[in-house]
């Protein structure tokens, strides 16, 4: 395995890793740095990928300047090496919702967590994150994302899942493929509340959707999270029926 690194905006980089045997057609793993004054890493990827993912930072920029650990949600894929990034940059630290430090990262994090409040910014330097808690969108209690404000980049998560190793940005349909992934996959929690988290996130009008596992989408992201919104609104209203 290796680990691709590409630029998908103003100094935000896609790490990504491709692990074939997931799924038909195998499966990346993307985590993000955003380059700056005060470094900020989205998703740390498992345990196992951290000499991956470390050694790909390193050729961006040294690995003890990462100031800011952060990630969607509770799970390896998003925080699994969370302790051995703190390890390695000893001024970071962990920023999370307040929800999910309390619930579970007070607890797992090797050093104490920053607690933000919904909507709440980090000035990295010239880029700016804003905090968005999205509780069970796509899973997990303490589910969160980050808006980067300067070039409208929305760090989506597990948001428009694809499989496949796909190029690293693309102004393709990107609804099409995360339709497919979530019939296979199942991954998203089905809720009165998806579809409206979802709108919220178009009202952000994002032109980047920063991809967990897939291509970046570089277009009309208002369209694309409203359709997403839709689909889940189908998805949920046809399992009722
Ligand atoms: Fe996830
Ligand atoms: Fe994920």
């Amino acid at each position: 395995m290796e680990t691709r690194i590409d630029e998908v905006a103003d100094r935000i980089f896609r790490l990504s890793t491709f692990v074939p045997d997931i799924g038909p057609t195998g499966f990346t793993f993307n985590q993000y740095l955003i380059d700056d004054d005060e470094p900020l890493l989205f998703h740390t990827g498992h345990r196992a990928m951290f000499p991956l993912v470390s050694e790909a930072i390193a050729t961006v920029t040294p690995l003890d300047r990462l100031r800011w650990i952060t990630f969607g949600h509770v799970e390896a894929d998003e925080c699994g090496s969370m302790n051995e990034f703190l390890a390695a940059a000893p001024n970071a630290r962990v920023a999370h919702g307040a929800l999910g430090c309390m619930v579970s990262i007070n607890d797992l994090a090797d050093r104490p967590p920053v607690p933000l409040a919904d909507g709440e910014v980090i000035e990295l330097g010239d880029h700016r994150v804003r905090h968005i808690d999205t509780p069970h969108v796509p899973h997990g209690w303490e589910a969160r994302l980050l808006f980067e404000e300067t070039t409208s980049t929305l760090l989506c998560g597990d948001l428009f899942t694809q499989l496949g190793d796909p190029p690293a940005i693309s102004t393709d349909d990107v609804l099409g493929p995360a339709a497919k992934a979530e019939d296979i996959f199942g991954y998203s929690c089905l809720t009165p509340r998806t579809g409206p988290t979802i709108r919220s996130l178009a009202d952000l009008a994002p032109t980047t959707l920063a991809v967990m596992h897939g291509s970046c989408y570089a277009g009309d992201g208002v369209k694309a999270l409203r359709s997403l919104a839709d689909e889940y609104d189908a998805r949920i209203a046809s399992a009722g029926a």
